[in-house]
């Protein structure tokens, strides 16, 4: 009897240890991610290089914003920019923002 509720109990962790392992791809590399989110979401208007300016879009090498303004501006919108809290989770919106300040000046 004892046997078998310790048979039970492990075979219960070997399952949870499976299940553990099938995640979705490893967190931490946000930047490919950004650029993926870009490219999905943001060339349209801003180009490749962040320059476009397509339907009155800034040039977002030459943003002056901080990264917390950024982020607060890719999430809400503002004029012609629809706002992306809808579309994005806060963790994309963070990683198109890393992406998006590495194409200009602002590090
Ligand atoms: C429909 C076209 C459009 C798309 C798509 C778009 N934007 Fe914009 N974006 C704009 C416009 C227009 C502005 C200028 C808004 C204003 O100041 O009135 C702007 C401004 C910005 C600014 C502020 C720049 C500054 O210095 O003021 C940032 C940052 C920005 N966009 C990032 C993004 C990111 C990141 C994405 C993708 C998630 C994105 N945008 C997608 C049109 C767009």
């Amino acid at each position: 009897m004892k046997a078998a509720i310790g048979f039970t109990l492990g075979l219960a962790l070997l399952v949870i240890a499976c299940a553990g392992s099938t995640g979705d791809a490893p967190e931490g590399k946000t930047a490919p991610r950004g650029e993926q989110l870009y490219a999905m979401h943001c060339i349209l208007c801003h180009g490749k290089d962040g320059k476009l300016g397509f339907n009155g879009a800034k040039d977002l090498t030459a943003s002056t914003l901080t990264r917390e303004q950024m982020r607060q501006q890719v999430a809400e919108g503002k004029g012609k920019m629809m706002p992306y809290k809808n579309v994005l989770t806060p963790k994309e919106i963070e990683a198109v923002v890393d992406y998006t300040r590495g194409l200009g000046k602002a590090r």
